[in-house]
């Protein structure tokens, strides 16, 4: 079940983001969790909305709940007059970038060696 995350959540959050040693985001009101397992964070920037982190957890990974969410969360944010959706990923990130495609998004530039240890970052956008 698809909730707003809480401050209840923040510990279990930054666990994860941990684990995949993604940047430590930490929840807005604009945050979703699904269960204890699968969390999105995204940012409103006008009518625009980037998506900050998405993890699930490591056990329940494959099981389509990255989808469920970012759909979810999508449907939400667009219910607010948001139409553009952006995100930043690493171009080695096979199971991300699949996942992005999966849901619509399309690769609109790539960054240079934006990481710190030179890998490419992709941007994508869907317009829904
Ligand atoms: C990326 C991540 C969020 C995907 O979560 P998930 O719940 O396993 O993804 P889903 O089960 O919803 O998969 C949806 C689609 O994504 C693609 N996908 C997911 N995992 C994949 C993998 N390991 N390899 C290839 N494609 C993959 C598939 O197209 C899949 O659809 P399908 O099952 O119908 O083929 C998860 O792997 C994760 O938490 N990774 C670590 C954190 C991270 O890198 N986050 C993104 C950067 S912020």
């Amino acid at each position: 079940m698809q909730r707003i995350a809480t401050e209840q959540d923040f510990e279990w959050i930054a666990a994860i983001q941990g684990e995949c040693a993604l940047p430590l985001w930490k929840p807005n009101s604009t945050s979703w969790v699904l269960g204890r397992e699968a969390f999105a964070i995204w940012q409103m920037v006008g009518d625009e909305c980037e998506l900050l982190s998405v993890a699930v957890e490591q056990a329940k990974r494959g099981k389509g709940l990255a989808k469920r969410l970012m759909e979810y969360c999508q449907k939400k944010i667009a219910g607010q007059g948001v139409k553009s959706f952006f995100l930043e990923v690493r171009e080695n990130n096979i199971a991300a970038i699949s996942l992005y495609r999966k849901i619509g998004y399309k690769k609109i530039a790539e960054r240079k060696g934006y990481y710190a240890n030179g890998e490419n970052a992709i941007i994508m956008k869907l317009v829904l």
